[in-house]
């Protein structure tokens, strides 16, 4: 998938699949996947890094996993998460923080919100440089928001989502992710809009949908939220396939001949 095709696809009624991927295995993983793009979100700073909030991601840290990621799947539409702050301290931070991320492999970076930043989102689309917007729940706003809960549920709330999402497309952005709103808002939000909306907790009105690979996988010991589908219990298998190893090592079945190197 190119940046060309993602209005192409809405337009032609088609489905759009993103997942995260934050290192060099995973990437090359969805790479031979059919999926069509992947997001390298900050949320690397809780799954890969353990971090509590996606707060502690840094401009460095995100572009060690953009290289990873980019060296792993070659193929993909790649796009960045914009860390915290680094789009809310003055428009060449902006810059220079996603010219660190497009240097490092990425097709396009994604900044969450737009009341404050409307002008840096103008001002990096005007420079050609690809925006994917993000509201709803926007984890970046985890100390104002107090908790991860859904957002737009009143009709003011879901009026003021409504008129951001347009914002945003105003300003230039190619795509939006809308994130644990109310699945009619998001149908609203999908149908006002020419670029194509990717879900993740917003119901199957959307564009496309996005999900954290570690979630999908079922690899996160924490609780999930409840959109989350897991495509496997991969805690339980892989888990399975570290306690054979240790059994193995232990009652001398592992290493056999085949395993030597003579
Ligand atoms: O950081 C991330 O993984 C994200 C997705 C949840 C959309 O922004």
């Amino acid at each position: 998938m190119k940046i060309g095709d993602f209005s192409l696809r809405k337009r032609e009624g088609g489905r759009i699949s993103m997942l995260t991927a934050y290192d060099y295995s995973f990437a090359r993983l969805v790479d031979s996947s059919p999926v069509d793009c992947v997001l390298v979100g900050d949320s690397a700073a809780m799954v890969m890094h353990g971090c509590k909030s996606t707060i502690d991601a840094t401009p460095e840290m995100m572009a060690a996993h953009v290289s990873a990621v980019a060296r792993g799947a070659p193929s993909k539409f790649i796009v960045a998460d914009m860390p915290f702050l680094s789009y809310r301290s003055g428009l060449k931070h902006a810059m220079d923080c996603a010219a660190l991320l497009l240097r490092a492999g990425a097709g396009a970076v994604k900044l969450e919100g737009v009341d404050g930043h409307e002008d840096i989102i103008r001002a990096m689309t005007s420079s050609d440089i690809p925006v994917m917007g993000h509201l709803g729940l926007t984890p970046q706003s985890i100390l104002k928001l107090g908790a991860y809960r859904v957002q737009g549920r009143s009709p003011s709330a879901a009026e003021a989502i409504f008129c951001q999402a347009s914002r945003l497309e105003g300003a230039g952005c190619f795509a939006l992710v809308l994130e644990c709103v109310p699945d009619e808002l998001a149908r609203r939000v999908t149908e006002s809009l020419a670029i194509p909306t990717i879900g993740i907790g917003a119901g199957p009105h959307t564009d496309g949908q996005v999900l954290v690979l570690q979630d999908a996988l079922g690899l996160c010991a924490e609780r999930t939220p409840r959109f989350v589908k897991k495509f496997m219990d991969g805690r339980a298998v892989i888990g399975e396939a570290i306690s054979r190893f240790d059994a193995e090592v232990k009652n001398g079945a592992f290493p056999q001949k085949e395993h030597s190197c003579g």
